[in-house]
């Protein structure tokens, strides 16, 4: 049995603002167990923090014209107020730029050194001369060898998403200089993680059968394809510079600094640091993204073992995806729903956010957020159930009783089965969140308010006060228990309403033992006025920042626009071969049943004939009457919705995807030829 508990939650890179994404994925399943745990009273630590180092931020920096330090203080700032404001409950938040930190990863790297865990190796990289400086892959821009387009990085080209090595790029340049880089020798430190793989196997594949089918699969899968040596150094200027003689220039993995960070930031914690992370009965969670289970259950194990006074993680609960409005999160497109603005333009709802994040919680598949969702799920469950079920019971209390709690009569087969059935939603809680399923766990405890609302609704108090007050006290005491249950099963959920509705209840402190009792609010006493828990969202609100998210959009397709790339060279003849004419529209209607398509007659001067053009969304047919477009005249012939189209007209694409007809600047007759 363990003693305690470290939680880590995956430290966020200081070069922006976190996302949806990042807290359905790490830092609100992390703080629902942390604050649970606590409520059971366990011992625990929740660490967080800041990684700070890594080549994106200085790429930020350089665009910027500022330091990489600039960068992440202004981000650590921002990152670490918004969590606070969302309740999510670090014990500390640290960053990986700190003394502590800096000191913790370089002994931490020497003692693998001096151990001789580490070879070295010498390999080949870019290096552009110009500047003196390696090249990390992002540092290399080039033409796209998949789709052309300019602009595209060492690591991936963002026009058309394929993941491209620097050697790849056609035209490679460095961005530092603007000069050809050329391949230079360098040498680095490499961990083998092949020494350490039949440990690996032994620890994951036979020890933790129970780990999440997405996370074992994935580490299976690394197992099995064998591991090699991995580097744990970079050729850079932003970070930890490697502590070895005759390492200038060279800096730690960021991959190999942050980890180490977890541990820094307990040191800062705590001066007890030592038994998180090296006494056997404490046991280590972390909490990831998908995309980081090979460096949390594979790479930093490895080092874990390496250094050898440690403890391996003891579970990795690693979501998948969240998407938004069914299209994939992405920074670089701005097609985010930022914590920072989401705080400041829906002031005061934290709880809803943490809500429909766990509600819909990426936890076995990638999963969906959409304004619509987040709406309905705020009315027809936070206010419709939840909220509303407190507010009846409160209000009657202070209808019937002035807000005295009434004491409680004999208890009714109704009664006793309504505590059973609560009772078993709340178990059935518990071990949902023992086992990291923070979805199902919120259905059970808003499945105690549903039995709250069908309690109420079944025994009617409003019409028994009339005819049997002393049935009316019990049911309405009964009613009080059950929200100061709610209160309780809600904290990890909800943190902000479960205070005020304790605070309402005057239940001094929460704890787990509480829950499945029905004498928590001691007859007598007087509870507070009634509170508004959840409120509504209007469609307004909603709709902004749908509105929000199309704007970003297409600003973003306007910003990063650039024109396709030159097709293969032709000659004379070939281009001859296109018969491109001018015609005068003669008539242009809708075809029926087909949203994009326009149907003209054109005078083509040869005694006229019907062409079918897909450019109905930007034109209505009226504009285009008596107007001269260019057509092609010997464009074969095809049916399009049942009607022959006879040649095709001529249309330019502009960056956002319109199109728009091409036609003579000048007076020309129907028919003649353009070439
Ligand atoms: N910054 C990394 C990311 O956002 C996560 C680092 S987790 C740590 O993907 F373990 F390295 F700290
Ligand atoms: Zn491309």
């Amino acid at each position: 049995m363990f003693k305690r508990t470290l939680i880590t939650s995956a430290l966020p890179y200081a070069n922006g603002p976190v996302h949806i994404g990042h807290l359905a994925g790490v830092y609100v399943p992390a703080d629902i167990y942390a604050r649970y745990l606590r409520l059971k009273g366990e011992e625990v630590m929740f660490v967080g923090g800041s990684d700070e180092h890594g080549v994106p931020i200085t790429i930020k920096a350089r665009n910027e014209g500022v330091t990489p330090q600039d960068i992440v203080d202004r981000y650590h700032k921002m990152i670490k107020e918004s969590f606070e404001e969302l309740g999510i409950s670090f014990d500390v938040y640290g960053r990986t730029t700190s003394k502590t930190h800096h000191k913790n990863a370089s002994d931490f790297f020497r003692k693998l050194y001096d151990k001789g865990e580490f070879i070295e190796k010498t390999s080949e990289q870019l290096y552009d001369e110009e500047a003196g400086e390696f090249l990390a892959d992002r540092y290399v821009v080039g033409t796209c060898p998949h789709c052309g387009k300019d602009g595209a990085y060492g690591d991936q080209c963002e026009a058309c998403g394929t993941s491209l090595s620097p050697s790849d790029l056609i035209n490679p340049k460095s961005k530092l200089s603007g000069s050809t880089p050329v391949l230079k020798e360098t040498s680095h430190w490499y961990l083998p993680l092949d020494k350490w793989e039949p440990k690996l196997r032994q620890w994951i594949l036979e020890e933790h059968k129970e780990w999440r089918p997405n996370v074992y699969g994935q580490c299976k899968s690394w197992l099995d394809m064998g591991l090699q040596p991995r580097a744990v150094s970079r050729d850079l200027k932003w970070g930890i510079p490697v502590p070895v003689d005759g390492a200038e220039g060279k800096v730690l993995y960021v991959w190999f600094d942050a980890p180490i960070g977890y541990i820094s930031n307990t040191i800062d914690a705590t001066p007890e640091w030592e038994k998180w992370w090296k006494d056997k009965d404490t046991r280590m969670i972390h909490f990831i993204g998908k995309d980081n289970i090979v460096f949390h259950c594979i790479v930093f194990p490895a080092m874990l073992l390496a250094h050898g006074e440690y403890n391996l993680p003891d579970n990795v609960p690693a979501n998948e995806f969240l998407n938004l409005e069914d299209d994939k999160i992405s920074t670089s497109r701005n097609w985010a729903v930022w914590l920072h603005e989401y705080l400041r333009e829906l002031p005061g709802k934290q709880d809803v956010l943490r809500y429909v994040l766990t509600a819909n919680a990426p936890e076995t598949k990638d999963n969906n957020f959409t304004w619509k969702d987040f709406q309905a799920r705020n009315n027809s469950e936070l206010v419709a159930i939840l909220g509303n079920f407190i507010n009846r019971a409160t209000v009657l209390i202070h209808k019937y009783y002035g807000g005295m709690i009434p004491a409680a009569g004999e208890l009714t087969e109704a009664d006793k089965e309504m505590m059973k059935e609560v009772k078993e939603s709340i178990n059935s809680l518990s071990s949902n969140l023992d086992n990291f399923k923070f979805r199902e766990g919120l259905k059970d405890a808003m499945n105690v308010a549903r039995i709250g609302n069908k309690y109420l609704a079944d025994t009617e108090p409003w019409k028994l006060i009339k005819t049997d007050p002393v049935r009316t006290a019990t049911i309405l005491n009964l009613a009080v228990q059950l929200c100061a249950n709610l209160a309780v099963i809600f904290e990890p959920f909800t943190p902000f309403m479960a205070a005020k509705l304790a605070e309402q209840l005057r239940l001094k402190v929460l704890k787990w033992d509480m829950t499945g009792k029905f004498d928590l609010v001691p007859d007598g006493i007087e509870i507070g006025q009634p509170e508004l828990l959840f409120e509504k969202v209007e469609d307004a609100v909603v709709e902004a920042q749908v509105k929000k998210l199309e704007d970003a959009k297409q600003k973003n397709i306007l910003e990063n626009w650039q024109p396709n790339a030159v097709k293969e060279t032709v000659d004379f003849p070939t281009f001859e071969k296109m018969d491109i004419r001018v015609g005068k529209v003669l008539e242009c209607e809708k075809v029926p049943k087909a949203d994009k398509l326009l149907k003209f007659k054109i005078d083509d001067g040869m005694g006229g004939r019907t062409i079918v053009s897909g450019i109905a969304k930007y034109y209505n047919p009226e504009d285009l009457l008596g107007k001269d477009v260019c057509f092609i005249a010997n464009f074969a012939p095809r049916k399009l919705k049942g009607v022959e189209s006879q040649g095709m007209i001529l249309s330019a694409q502009d960056s956002d995807g319109r199109l728009v007809v091409i036609g003579p600047t000048g007076e020309v007759r129907p028919g003649s030829s353009v070439g």
